[in-house]
């Protein structure tokens, strides 16, 4: 078969927010960016190629979207099926006005002995299995993000063939920036092999503390070594506020919406004084938090867009 037969072009605004190393904040940033489009009007579709379901958005515990018929899609069961049975993948719609979901979780995990038997006969084209199951139903959005996750090269792979586009945030520790390695290694592989739209859009800080001005310049410096002297790196540091961060994960809120809520929130004094349950406080770091993440969605955008 020839190679031009396997190539399939990936969507136009598709963009897979990866790293190469664990708890960086890639599914933070890809939910929140998913649901940032959404808001904005344009319809948009979260492919999470991960085998821990971290539920930012709510859909599980709060019961969010609308679930396709049939079998059931959590856990990654849906995105397993669609690459099993090779259909097109069938989201959980409108988990928020314009924002459809494919959701992650321990199926995705089977994927890996799926690929390897089939390595055989699709050989490299095995990591298309996504983009193919992605395709029919792609036109339908005006943006499309891919969380990744790390802990296998070949899932790295799957999402990487599947958009025009790789976001890499990172923290500023050794560690993260040799986890840069890893996916500079997979984007070049992808690339030459499958997928030769693929482009680094770029890198940021994340999670790190906006002071640390000489830390981030070495990491910044790391960045460039690896993806190459003409990635930008975005000037957007969002900072480590683990509070907000992780009680508008576990209200299944994005940072917006958990903002949203502070002007009515109890406060420390209502806690005092028996009259609210401190679960009930929204910290007010929330708002810089949720700044920091509008202003990070802006500078990929502009940056996607100058790029193209
Ligand atoms: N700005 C932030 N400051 C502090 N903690 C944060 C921030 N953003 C996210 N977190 C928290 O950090 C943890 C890791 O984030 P997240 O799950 O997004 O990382 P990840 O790169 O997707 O991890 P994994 O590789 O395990 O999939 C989560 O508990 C999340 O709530
Ligand atoms: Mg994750």
């Amino acid at each position: 078969m020839s190679e031009a037969v396997h190539i399939i072009e990936p969507h136009e605004n598709s963009i897979m927010i990866g790293t190469g190393k664990g708890g960086v904040g890639k599914s933070t940033i890809a939910a929140q960016k998913a649901a940032w489009h959404a808001a904005q009007g344009e319809r948009t579709l979260l492919i999470c190629v991960t085998s821990q379901d971290d539920d930012d958005l709510g859909i599980e515990r709060f019961d969010r979207g609308l679930r396709p018929e049939g079998p059931s899609v959590l856990n990654g069961q849906g995105l397993l099926r669609a690459v099993q049975d090779r259909t097109a993948l069938l989201p959980i719609r409108e988990v928020r006005p314009n924002l459809d979901v494919v959701p992650g979780g321990e199926a995705v995990g089977e994927l890996l002995t799926l690929l390897t038997s089939r390595m055989p006969v699709e050989g490299a084209f095995v990591v298309a299995s996504l983009a193919r199951a992605l395709a029919p139903i792609a036109p339908w959005y005006d943006r499309i993000v891919v969380d990744s996750a790390p802990e296998q090269d070949a899932l790295e792979q799957l999402a990487l063939a599947a958009v025009r586009w790789l976001f890499v945030p990172t923290r500023s520790d050794d560690t993260s920036i040799r986890g840069i390695r890893r996916i500079a290694r997979n984007y070049k592989l992808v690339r030459s092999q499958v997928n030769p739209s693929l482009e680094v859009a770029a890198a940021c800080l994340y999670g790190s503390n906006p002071s640390a001005t000489q830390l981030h310049e070495e990491a910044r410096q790391s960045v460039v070594r690896i993806l190459g002297p003409n990635t930008p790196i975005l000037s957007t540091v969002v900072g480590y506020r683990e509070m907000p961060a992780v009680n508008a994960r576990n209200k299944g809120l994005t940072f917006a919406e958990y903002a949203a809520l502070l002007p009515t929130s109890a406060k420390s004094y209502d806690v005092a004084a028996g009259r609210a349950r401190r679960a009930d406080v929204v910290p007010s770091s929330i708002k810089p938090l949720a700044e920091e993440m509008e202003q990070l969605n802006l500078e990929i955008d502009a940056h996607c867009r100058k790029a193209a």
